[in-house]
């Protein structure tokens, strides 16, 4: 059988000249970043292909079907991988690079491979911006927002170049369709070429070995089956930590992108050091009479000498040997500047972290996920009678009922079939009222069955976000005045001492 195929194809061969590659010194888990970022890479393609089956990309759809594929436990779950596949994929790209950058595995005759390879993580960084970009929530929006306002800010080509990636003027359907196609077509086609373009130098010159002054002296490996195992191996556990870290911290769904609103926007950890940076310089040096605008050059002239001086450290690098010692100059200058982006990733995050802290805050990811169904219903409602339907009965507690739990419960606690319990008419909120201070603070999730329907969502925790005596109100709200409801009120006291 594998004769017949051969015969005709002579794949087997090929696979066999494949695996049978030299490896200088043998096997090492040095050498799995490469092949690992591969695997990643792999892992996005596939998550990705089944992602566009879902998303529609539009400024009237992109949201709303990232909503829907959030709501189905299998496409979140495919999400959550391409999410976790992204951050994997670029920590294994800085990582592969490092490796190349300490083992000096740069050197001639690999320059054009190390060239190939910084294109290829600019690459993977322009999908992670376009991608990031995709939701259509508040953060996507203003993270974008961010970005493509520092492409306007590049000398001469800036503002032509910011209009075609936005697509206009300011960002809509045509910026979501510019990120799209560049995120599912044009970046993914030249990382392909460009990784096979780096594997066919690869192979050209083969590995490069341990860091040795005579490699003539190094005991010969091979490819298969040693390495081949250790790559694997290896790649094996990065997809379980995707897997594992997809299931247990899936990425947060914010409300649809609203540019009248204010927001604080979040960028993926990998920019994070580049807004450290801008949030670090002041806005403008002053020389005398000489005023520098200092937000290009965090932006764009920094980054861009940096990117310079990468691409050519193989020829930066003059020493003859691969040895530590002739390259301890390198050696520390990459040390000090891995450094620096650490601290300024840290900067990036505690400046953040205090403006969003001042900031409005994003509503739970729940009530994000329910929210469009019920404003549905409730829109038209409203519109055709002219009155609040929580008009009926007034007091703190319906106010507060109709601005957090109305979303969810119905304007008159009449819930939604499925979804949302009733609260009118329901016995457990007219029965103990501890057990009902007890969901409020704490949230619920766990089945429940109200007059007969069985419930299984999300109920939000409380605690924090209203005050005792907004509980207590609401509390007091719901199981006296909806529907039928008639039960004792809920006094403060009895939200503060509650005691599970
Ligand atoms: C994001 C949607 C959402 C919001 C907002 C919300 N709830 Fe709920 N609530 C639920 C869901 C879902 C359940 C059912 C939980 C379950 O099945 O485990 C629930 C259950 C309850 C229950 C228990 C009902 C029972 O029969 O056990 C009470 C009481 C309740 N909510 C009160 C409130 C109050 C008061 C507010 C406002 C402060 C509120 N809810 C806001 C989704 C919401």
């Amino acid at each position: 059988m594998l004769n017949w195929i051969e015969k005709r194809t002579g794949f087997i061969s090929m696979a066999q000249e494949f695996l049978t590659e030299d490896v200088p010194g043998g096997a090492s888990y040095w050498y799995v970043f490469g092949s690992a970022t591969l695997f990643a890479m792999m892992v996005q393609i596939v998550t990705g292909i089944f992602l566009t089956f879902f998303y529609a990309p539009s400024a009237a759809t992109a949201w709303e079907s990232t909503r829907a594929i959030y709501l189905n436990p299998y496409t979140h779950f495919l999400l959550a991988v391409h999410y976790w596949g992204a951050s994997a994929m670029i920590a294994l790209v800085f990582l592969h690079l490092l490796q190349v950058l300490i083992f000096g595995a740069y050197k001639a005759p690999r320059e054009l491979q190390w060239v190939v390879g910084v294109i290829l993580l600019l690459v993977t960084l322009v999908l992670g911006l376009t991608g990031y970009l995709l939701p259509w929530d508040m953060d996507a929006y203003f993270a974008s927002q961010v970005s493509l306002n520092i492409v306007g800010l590049a000398p001469i080509a800036g503002p032509v170049l910011q209009h075609i990636a936005q697509g206009g003027g300011s960002m809509g359907t045509a910026t979501i369709n510019r990120f799209f196609g560049l995120h599912v077509w044009l970046m993914p086609a030249v990382l392909v070429l460009l990784v096979g373009a780096h594997l066919a130098i690869f192979r050209h010159n083969g590995s490069a070995g341990p860091v040795v002054d005579d490699p003539r002296r190094l005991k010969p490996g091979r490819f298969w089956p040693d390495q081949f195992f250790m790559d694997g191996a290896f790649s094996l556990i990065v997809f379980i930590i995707i897997c594992f870290l997809a299931f247990v911290a899936p990425p947060y769904l914010d409300e649809k992108a609203n540019p009248t609103k204010f927001f604080v926007p979040y960028p993926a950890w990998y920019f994070l050091s580049l807004f450290g940076l801008l949030a670090l310089v002041p806005p403008e040096i002053h020389f005398g009479p000489l005023v520098i605008g200092t937000e290009l050059i965090a932006t764009i002239v920094g980054p861009t000498i940096f990117l310079i001086v990468i691409l050519l450290i193989p020829w930066i690098d003059r020493s003859r040997t691969r040895s530590f010692g002739a390259r301890s100059g390198l050696l520390w200058s990459t040390a000090i500047v891995i450094g620096a982006i650490i601290a300024l990733t840290a900067y990036g995050q505690i400046t953040t972290m205090i403006k969003q802290a001042a900031a409005p805050a994003s509503p739970p990811e729940s009530a994000v996920l329910a929210a469009p169904a019920a404003a549905a219903e409730a829109a038209p409602a409203a519109g055709a009678s002219g009155a609040s339907p929580a008009s009926a009965v007034t007091g703190p507690g319906a106010s507060t009922f109709a601005a957090n739990c109305a979303t969810c419960h119905g304007a008159q606690g009449q819930g939604s079939p499925g979804a949302f319990p009733p609260l009118a008419d329901n016995p457990v909120v007219t029965g103990d009222p501890t057990k009902v201070i007890g969901i409020v603070l704490n949230g619920l999730h766990e089945p429940v069955t109200v007059n007969g329907q069985s419930y299984n969502g999300q109920m939000p925790p409380w605690k924090g976000t209203l005050t005792n005596k907004e509980i207590a109100d609401v509390i007091t709200y719901i199981r006296g005045s909806l529907g039928n409801n008639k039960a004792s009120a809920v006094t403060e006291a009895q939200v503060a001492g509650y005691k599970p």
